[in-house]
């Protein structure tokens, strides 16, 4: 007899994780089964599950009730590129390329694609999969918000949420004991999470890597609210935001990843030296991984979902190499090679930047 073959499809969720992968796995998942009557492979861990051909398959069940769901059902890497696979022998660390195996074992599979749930690292090694022949399509995942080719990544409205209501809270023990605040938010090299959660809990000042700060304009800022009677201050501080002609604060080195530097630090070195020239009581929050953490926003669940199932409309348009974007309200397709090749950082002349300086609030500048 002729037995048509059912088309499958592989998905894997690369880097840190963010609110709204889950999202993106079922909307992938069902679109598959439902519209397409595909089977789909859920690869574990990254582009680890690749390597090691580590999978499961993924019913309509597994991803019935995942909607609302942080993190990832499929676990992810950050330490896992198969270009730069990290090895530790007698010599210390070193790294081999197994992107050819890679190849095996997805062409050992069956699949018709790959859809790549990542932020810039794991869309790159996408890429370079892509350029040897593997049919891939990402969809834009970070809570940094700095991907380029997309209007929004999925996550970033989500750790702004979680930071603004940290920082709301944070704003009540501020006011009790008259004491400048700074707490620190996540974002690599771009500032989105810092302005946005920033201008939602009312900070006083807002630093991020694009603006490199004076502390005099800081210290200027805090000491003039004090004046005023204002006996608190409230400064959300970007993780890589630095001063102007100094260096980002690296917290640690994490060779094995495919973007070695974690930052962290910044807020503690300028508290000390706010503390030091304004003789105001600091104290430092650092808000770290519970912004990536707990269930999507509602915009978060939406656009996952309207990205997942356009990822697998992707698939079967043949648009490899492509990215499902937003653009305005649409979903559309754009290079993955595009989208990696620069950081979307926070333009100088973003309207909030420039509505929200016009009203007081201090850059450090
Ligand atoms: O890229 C997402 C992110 O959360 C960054 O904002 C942060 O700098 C980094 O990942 C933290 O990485 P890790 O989870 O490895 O500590």
């Amino acid at each position: 007899m002729n037995q048509k073959k059912t088309k499958r499809i592989g998905v894997l969720t690369g880097g840190g994780d963010c609110p709204g992968i889950n999202a993106v796995i079922r909307a992938v998942t069902k679109t598959a089964i439902m519209k397409y009557g595909m089977e789909v492979v859920g690869y574990l861990d990254g582009f680890w599950g690749l390597i090691h051909d580590k999978h499961r398959l993924l019913s309509y069940d597994d991803v019935s009730g995942i909607l609302t769901l942080g993190g990832t059902i499929l676990g992810a890497s950050n330490r896992a590129d198969p270009f730069r696979l990290p090895q530790k022998d007698s010599d210390g660390l070193g790294f081999q390329d197994v992107s050819d195996q890679v190849m095996e074992n997805y062409r050992k599979q069956g699949l018709a694609a790959l859809i790549v749930i990542g932020g810039d690292g794991s869309l790159s090694i996408a890429q370079g999969l892509f350029e040897k022949g593997m049919e891939v399509v990402g969809v834009p995942k970070t809570i940094d918000n700095d991907l380029s080719e997309t209007d929004v990544t999925f996550g970033y409205a989500s750790a702004v949420f979680n930071a603004t209501e940290a920082i709301d809270k944070i704003h009540t023990t501020a006011q009790s004991h008259h004491r400048v605040m700074l707490v620190e938010t996540m974002g690599r090299y771009a500032g989105w999470i810092a302005l946005a959660a920033g201008v939602a809990s009312g900070g006083d000042v807002i630093l991020i890597p694009e603006i490199p700060y004076d502390l005099e304009v800081v210290c200027q800022k805090v000491i003039e609210r004090s004046k005023k009677g204002k006996r608190f201050s409230i400064i959300v501080v970007a993780e890589g935001a630095k001063p102007r002609g100094g260096e980002l604060v690296v917290d640690r080195i994490v060779e094995e990843s495919t973007d070695p530097w974690r930052l962290g630090g910044v807020c503690r070195k300028l508290a000390l030296a706010i503390e030091e020239k304004t003789g105001l009581e600091c104290r430092v929050t650092v808000l770290g991984h519970l912004q990536r953490g707990g269930s999507p926003v509602p915009c978060d669940r939406i656009l996952a979902t309207r990205l997942g199932c356009a990822a697998v409309d992707f698939v079967m348009k043949r648009r490899f190499g492509d990215m499902v974007a937003l653009k305005g309200n649409r979903i559309l397709s754009v290079k993955i090679a595009k989208a990696v090749a620069k950081q979307k950082l926070v333009p100088l002349n973003h309207p909030l930047i420039v509505a929200t300086k016009a009203m007081g609030i201090c850059f450090g500048e």
